[in-house]
């Protein structure tokens, strides 16, 4: 992955960046608890005197009922601010229960989005919000299971988040692209819904079915579903600062680093042809009535 993103820096806008790959953690309350590993930090310091980096958590679960990891999240905000980062995000789940005994899930788990986990949530965003120069994105989570009888959609409980916590959405399309083909309901109306305005970053990725699922493996190419949903939101998503093509180094096998590199470049063209729609629009309103 390192001599990939050598190799292409040319062709990206900015690199995500999962941090908790560049660290080893030594658990909480250790002297010395994050201990970096040399070999990421000097690809970010490579990286980062060319282009944006921004961080893309995994490690903070956030909605832990009985945890709020104060030095990780610390943490991320340090080297957030070291690389200047524009924004630093994570994900709307847990993977952390319990205290004492803590079991790690390894996989994001859903939360019911239900007033006493946004009233959870809120001082959590505002630790990051208070103390970061850039934005903090919570992520769309993708999920197999639905908890009944929830007080919110997921749209309506990440534009509450958004409006009382400043908080912005990191929108994963194939995210959504996969809840709405596991749980039947419709993603274009998911998009009508969600306030995007609060969207600052896109996630698009591949996935594949499995045992009557469709799973967010991160393989492969964007799916044309998933596509049509970008050329969906783009045009929406008036503070949108970057896409991003999420994709497993597996990926490199079945697709080759020319077919990574047409994943980005298709993304750019559709962020670029609104961009073009946009200037356009803009010239034309400012053109006395008189002369259109
Ligand atoms: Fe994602």
């Amino acid at each position: 992955m390192t001599r990939f993103v050598e190799r292409s820096l040319d062709r990206l806008d900015y690199l995500a960046f999962i941090p908790d790959r560049g660290w080893i953690d030594h658990g909480s309350g250790s002297p010395q608890r994050f201990q970096t590993l040399p070999q990421a930090e000097a690809l970010l310091e490579q990286v980062v005197r060319e282009r944006p980096v921004v961080l893309h958590g995994i490690g903070l679960s956030i909605c832990s009922a009985e945890i709020f990891d104060q030095e990780y999240a610390s943490n991320l905000i340090a080297c957030g601010q070291r690389l200047n980062s524009p924004w630093i995000s994570d994900h709307l789940s847990f993977t952390r229960i319990g205290t004492g005994h803590e079991v790690n899930a390894a996989i994001p788990l859903p939360v019911p989005y239900d007033q006493e986990v946004l009233d959870l949530l809120i001082p959590r965003v505002r630790f990051f919000t208070d103390a970061f120069e850039g934005s903090f994105l919570l992520e769309n989570n993708v999920y197999y299971f639905r908890y009944p009888d929830q007080e919110f959609s997921e749209e309506e409980f990440l534009n509450q988040l958004c409006h009382r916590s400043g908080c912005g959405v990191l929108l994963d399309l194939h995210n959504l692209y996969t809840n709405a083909l596991n749980h039947r309901f419709d993603a274009a109306e998911y998009l009508t819904n969600l306030d995007l305005s609060n969207v600052i970053e896109i996630h698009i990725a591949g996935g594949v079915p499995m045992m009557g699922f469709h799973t967010d493996s991160h393989t492969g190419p964007v799916l044309d579903g998933v596509w049509n949903l970008l050329e969906q939101t783009i045009p929406l998503a008036g503070n949108l600062r970057g896409v991003t093509f999420e994709f497993h180094e597996s990926s490199f096998g079945m697709m080759g680093e020319s077919g990574i590199h047409e994943q980005i470049d298709r993304a750019r063209a559709i962020v670029n042809r609104r961009a073009v729609v946009a200037e356009a629009e803009h010239v034309a309103a400012n053109v006395p009535a008189g002369r259109r």
